[in-house]
Order: C-alpha cells, then sequence, then structure tokens
C-alpha cells in the first residue's frame, strides 16, 4: 500500500511565526500544506484571510489545501484562489448549491474538495462526484484543532472510498482531526490516501516536525 500524503494543518503551528513554520513543515517532508480557514460562523473559532495565505505563499511550494470553513462560502472562492490556493476544500452545508460551487473552483483553475462532517450522508459525494478531484472526512466536529478521533469515522472512509472506486473516481480520500500515528494505519486500511494532522505534525517545535512526519507516514 503506498505511504499516505501528509497534509500538516497550520491550525496547530506558531502563528506568531507563519511564514517560518510553513517553511519548516516544507522542508521537514510534508506533502500539502492545509490551511484552515474559519470565519466564526460555520464553527466557532476565527484564524486565516485570504491576505494571511497570499503572505506564506512564497515560502513553499507545496500545494496549499485550503480547507474552507466559512458560510456563505460562495463569495470567498476567488479571494483564496487569487491568494494562492491549490485546493478549495467546502462543506455542503455552506452554501445553497454545493454542486455548483465545486463548478466555481473548477472554473477558477482550483482542485475541488467536499467536506463530509461527521453527520454529513455519504450520498453528496455520489451526486457530486464528477466534480471531485478530493473528498475530505471530518474526524472531528470542525472548529479546533487537538480534538480526540471519532472512531466511526473508519467505517465513514470505507463507505466514501466505495463509492469513489465504483464511479471510478480517481478523487483523493482526505481524513482530518484527531489523526496521530495511532491511528494513521487504520485510516489508511479503510481507503484513505492522505492525512491531515496538526498537533501530530507540529508537537514538540520544529525540530520535531521531520520525524513526526515520518512516524505518519510508517504508520500508515
Ligand atoms: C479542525 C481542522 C483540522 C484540525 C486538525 O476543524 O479542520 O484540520 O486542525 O488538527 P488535529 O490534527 O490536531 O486534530
Ligand atoms: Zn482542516
Amino acid at each position: 500500500m503506498a505511504a499516505p500524503l501528509i497534509c500538516p494543518s497550520i491550525l496547530s503551528a506558531d502563528f506568531a511565526k507563519l511564514g517560518e513554520e510553513v517553511a519548516a513543515i516544507d522542508a521537514a517532508g510534508a506533502d500539502w500544506i492545509h490551511v484552515d480557514v474559519m470565519d466564526g460562523h460555520f464553527v466557532p473559532n476565527l484564524t486565516i484571510g485570504p491576505m494571511v495565505v497570499k503572505a506564506l505563499r512564497p515560502h513553499s511550494r507545496k500545494p496549499f489545501d485550503v480547507h474552507l470553513m466559512v458560510a456563505p462560502v460562495d463569495p470567498w472562492l476567488e479571494a483564496y484562489r487569487e491568494a494562492g490556493a491549490d485546493i478549495l476544500s467546502v462543506h455542503p452545508e455552506s452554501g445553497p448549491h454545493v454542486h455548483r460551487t465545486l463548478g466555481q473552483i473548477r472554473k477558477l483553475g482550483a482542485k475541488a474538495g467536499l467536506v463530509l462532517n461527521p453527520a454529513t450522508p455519504v450520498e453528496v459525494v455520489a451526486e457530486t462526484v464528477d466534480l471531485l478531484d478530493l473528498v475530505l472526512i471530518m474526524s472531528v466536529n470542525p472548529g479546533f484543532g487537538g480534538q480526540g478521533f471519532i472512531e466511526s469515522s473508519l467505517r465513514k472512509i470505507e463507505r466514501v472510498r466505495a463509492i469513489l472506486d465504483a464511479a471510478g473516481s480517481k478523487a483523493t480520500l482526505q481524513v482530518d482531526g484527531g489523526v496521530t500515528a495511532s491511528n494513521a494505519g487504520a485510516c489508511v486500511a479503510a481507503g484513505a490516501d492522505a492525512l491531515v494532522a496538526g498537533t501530530a505534525a507540529f508537537k514538540g517545535g520544529a525540530s520535531a516536525y521531520a520525524a513526526n512526519i515520518s512516524a505518519l507516514k510508517a504508520a500508515a
């Protein structure tokens, strides 16, 4: 089984020096840089605007995997694409017409991701599969790093993997929330090929980043 992509979430980085942190986690072996955008409305936290993404862009050539926890999300797609996002992932609950939103993302030249919260039915994947470059399964309720992995997410990964395979989709299946070396293997065995990690990637400071990422890859 191929090693999963490791997508460190900068929500767990040192916000006093985000540019340095992005460069350090890139050098430590991150495959993608996961950027958690939160608006204090869709989720009970407030984080990173387009200007910050633009400022971070020169610090890494790795794909910026931007997870938009924003509602309404449509008015923000262009700003984050302009700022340097390569992937824009959206929640179906963050706008009235997610099929149209996914099409808009692709029209902007970005890869389109669909995010499933723990209570979001997997059927939405089947209804939009032709527009998907990524499916992100939330293994926590969104808003904060450092939460516990919801075990039932493993069954959900299997179900979404089956939908993608049945449709012949090449979309990346990503898991986000409470991912550590102790559950990375189970996530990949269930069908995931990309893992988001905040706490597990950034713990111990910059000197530990490479070992943290290797531990996640090895565990999977
Ligand atoms: C939660 C975010 C996750 C989070 C992951 O709303 O979408 O990306 O930062 O952090 P950990 O890995 O610490 O759960
Ligand atoms: Zn995220």
